[in-house]
């Protein structure tokens, strides 16, 4: 599980802190959904789990270990992370963008990445699209490319930030079957404001105002709770 501990954000030159204290548990669940409006903290909450920003104060466990003693190995290891702003690599192939990561993390030998990448666009229906460049492909089907390339490193956990924000109704739905069969393996947290769709994968969630936890629990309870228009 993840533990956020008393966590706060403030990014430089701003007076307010962006996460204000924040405390909660993200129990293993196959999805796990982090929802709110827009603006009120979600991604900079992913990016601190992530690491990308330095928690003002405050700390973050996973599995019961400090995220910020963890060497850079364990922690590739231990979870993964695909942004909003999908970052694929535009001179490199989808198959590329695919086996660098764990060629250069974890010296796995280029043939062995290639057939587990190879296995992977298989799994995700993009198979046919692994001689393609990022430029040449949908945004939908770039997202699947970039989730695929997070999965290649298997961590244990897998943070996603809007992954629905490039698809439309029935890719959304493909994609809640497939992130549903890939949870048996990954545990995903999902950040989200497709209310829709975190109810087709998510159970449990927590939901974020203005960079504090409103509710936490049952997505359905968070949702009646919170009383959002619906969306
Ligand atoms: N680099 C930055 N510098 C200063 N303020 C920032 C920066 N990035 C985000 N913010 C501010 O922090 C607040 C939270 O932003 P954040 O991106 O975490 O929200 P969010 O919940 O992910 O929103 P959305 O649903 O629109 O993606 C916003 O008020 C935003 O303007
Ligand atoms: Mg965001």
């Amino acid at each position: 599980m993840i533990e956020i501990k008393d966590l706060s954000y403030v990014y430089p030159n701003a007076d307010e802190p962006v996460l204000k204290q924040i405390s909660a548990t993200f129990p293993r669940e196959n999805v796990f959904a982090v929802l709110g409006q827009s603006g009120s903290g979600k991604t900079t909450l992913l990016n601190c789990i992530a690491r990308f920003l330095h928690p003002t104060s405050g700390q973050i466990e996973i599995d019961g270990k400090d995220i910020a003693s963890m060497d850079e190995l364990e922690f590739r290891h231990t979870l993964g992370v695909v942004f909003q702003k999908l970052n694929l690599f535009p001179h490199l192939s989808v198959l590329r963008n695919l086996t660098l990561a764990p060629q250069k993390v974890f010296d796995t030998p280029l043939e062995d990445a290639r057939k587990q990448a190879r296995e992977m666009l298989d799994r995700l229906g993009i198979g046919d699209l692994a001689d393609r460049y990022p430029a040449q492909i949908s945004g939908g089907q770039a997202q699947r490319v970039a989730i695929a390339r997070g999965l290649m490193l298997q961590p244990r956990y897998m943070l996603l930030d809007e992954p629905t924000s490039a698809l439309d109704a029935q890719t959304t739905q493909d994609f809640a079957n497939w992130l549903t069969e890939l949870s048996n393996v990954t545990s995903f947290i999902i950040v989200t404001h497709d209310l829709p769709f975190a109810q087709m994968v998510a159970t449990h969630g927590v939901y974020l105002t203005d960079g504090n936890i409103q509710a936490t629990g049952e997505v359905t309870d968070i949702l009646n709770q919170v009383q959002q228009p619906t969306s």
